[in-house]
């Protein structure tokens, strides 16, 4: 993908319903651990896919075919390449969240569903006040919060966390002492990465969200299903499931917390 496609494949993926990737394409376009690709038949574009690396794992996402064109093997033409793109970058473990359609398609080529991502949703609140011990991102606190990143996700996304991280897109749970305990760190297309061991942490940083969001507002959050109790008590404060999805996985197993972790950048990053 080139900075003229952008426009083009935007606009070819919302005539095809599938969402306004525009402000998404944009970053895989400047951020240098993104490779973001295109199929182009007759300057018309009929195809993308991005993966991403973080570290030795890499996402593949917006694996995306037209629809008159489906079914020839282009989706999985466009899957290899990206894979190959993400080999050559030295990634061992291959991850991706799952739409129904793509799910045959990953499974042929060796992905196995390795959990489910649960998707659940509230409305805002009329609060102004955020709670205690919940307060904006300073710059002082990216070490902790990569260092915490890497330990949930078992990856390394610290381009992508210094990134997005800032005073009026990130919130921090502190401990008494100030120390970081877990954030929330939204993207310019709108979701929301939280990490945070502790579910008591977890739910301040949501009353913060939802209070920012006000009454006429919703968030959004997302779990994987190993985190039980932390979806128990996400039903307790009042959230409903809206729609779940297959986490797919092909290569070297990582070491990660998927307890921890509470809500994606998008799910073409996890
Ligand atoms: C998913 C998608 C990219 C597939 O594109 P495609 O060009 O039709 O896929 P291919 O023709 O390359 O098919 C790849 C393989 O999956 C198989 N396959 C595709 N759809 C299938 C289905 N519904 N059921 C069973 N097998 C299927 C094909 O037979 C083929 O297998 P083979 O290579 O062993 O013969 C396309 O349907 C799409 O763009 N959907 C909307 C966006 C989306 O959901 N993307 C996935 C994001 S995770």
């Amino acid at each position: 993908m080139r900075p003229g496609d952008l426009e083009p494949a935007t606009q070819a993926i919302l005539r095809d319903d599938w969402g306004d990737r525009r402000t998404w394409f944009e970053f895989t376009l400047v951020q240098d651990t993104c490779h973001p690709i295109v199929a182009e038949l007759d300057d018309r574009i009929v195809g993308t896919g991005v993966g991403i690396r973080s570290g030795r794992a890499g996402w593949i996402g917006t694996i995306w075919v037209a629809a008159d064109l489906r079914g020839h093997g282009l989706g999985r033409a466009l899957t290899e390449a990206v894979i190959s793109s993400l080999h050559d970058g030295g990634v061992r473990t291959l991850l991706l969240v799952s739409t129904e359609a793509g799910r045959p398609l990953y499974e042929r080529m060796g992905f196995e569903v390795q959990t489910w991502y649960q998707i659940l949703e509230a409305a805002g609140t009329a609060d102004t006040d955020p709670g205690p011990g919940v307060r904006a991102f300073r710059p002082s606190d990216l070490r902790a919060m990569t260092r915490l990143d890497r330990e949930a996700t078992g990856e390394d996304r610290a381009s992508i966390v210094r990134r997005f991280a800032s005073a009026t897109t990130t919130r921090v749970a502190t401990d008494v002492a100030g120390a970081v305990r877990g954030y929330v760190i939204r993207a310019p297309w709108g979701g929301g990465a939280t990490i945070a061991p502790d579910a008591d942490d977890a739910i301040r940083i949501l009353t913060a969200r939802r209070a920012a969001a006000g009454p006429s507002g919703r968030v959004r959050v997302g779990l994987l299903q190993e985190n039980e109790a932390g979806l128990a008590r996400l039903a307790e404060e009042g959230l409903r499931p809206i729609w779940s999805a297959p986490r797919m996985i092909r290569g070297e197993p990582i070491a990660w917390h998927p307890d921890w972790i509470w809500g994606q950048f998008n799910h073409a990053i996890g």
